[in-house]
């Protein structure tokens, strides 16, 4: 984790003035003066600020149910609500693991543990996600049988999903699907649905990886429990 980050996650200061310090040369790293900005913090580097270690915060996992029109990063820059906002009372400076769009609704992880994030959202560990997409038309196998191939996407083939069809209005040409995919890529279910001719309208995360998102309603949270979080860690190195 980038220097300034690793400050600000251990309580130290926000990231810019962790930079500040960093600059008036204020932080050592291993008992050496850190002067590059954007240096990454190891496991096992000493960190220390002003002569007096750093450490970090306990890590503690939670999973949220998150609404629609919430944005799935720390701070908004139009002031919008955030997942943060319904965790005011968390001491421990948490953030949201990978991303859910603003109109999408779901499970998301949120966390302190850098590693651990970087470990869910890497593209090599290929964690299992299931969304439920509400879309435009009728989904059948015939034009949902790309999904399960790969579909192009922003130039790049997506990796073979699964679907299951949950339910077909023929009246108003609308229909309800479940989509299982591996990778995280930007916007990347309602780009495969649009790449078939399906638009989404609604969307939602039902499960992530070993997790579902039983006995939470839009809104709330709840704490990982020590297995749960050593669940995620296992399916996402494949064990
Ligand atoms: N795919 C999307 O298109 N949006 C999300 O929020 C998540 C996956």
């Amino acid at each position: 984790m980038r220097i300034n980050k690793y400050l600000a996650h251990a309580g130290v200061a926000s990231r810019r003035k962790a930079e500040e310090l960093i600059k008036a040369g204020e932080v050592t790293v291993n008992g050496e003066r850190m002067v590059d900005l954007s240096y990454q913090v190891k496991a096992g580097d000493t960190v220390e600020v002003k002569q007096a270690q750093v450490y970090k915060e306990e890590p503690v996992y939670y999973v949220l149910n998150k609404p629609r029109g919430v944005i799935s990063s720390v701070s908004d820059e139009k002031d919008r609500k955030t997942v943060l906002d319904f965790f005011h009372h968390i001491p421990e400076r948490i953030y949201p693991v990978g991303r859910l769009d603003w109109d999408t609704s779901g499970l998301i992880l949120l966390t302190n543990d850098g590693e651990f994030a970087n470990l869910m959202t890497h593209p090599r560990h290929e964690i299992e996600k299931v969304y439920v997409a509400k879309v435009e038309g009728q989904a059948t196998k015939e034009n949902l049988r790309p999904l399960t191939q790969g579909v192009k996407i922003d130039g790049r083939k997506t990796k073979p999903a699964v679907y299951q069809i949950i339910k077909q209005d023929i009246k108003s040409k609308k229909s309800v699907v479940q989509l299982t995919i591996h990778e995280g890529r930007n916007h990347q279910v309602k780009k495969m649905f649009e790449a078939i001719g399906l638009p989404v309208q609604k969307l939602s995360r039902i499960q992530y990886g070993t997790l579902g998102l039983t006995g939470l309603q839009p809104g709330e949270f709840r704490r990982l429990s020590k297995k749960e979080v050593s669940q995620l860690v296992n399916a996402a190195k494949g064990n």
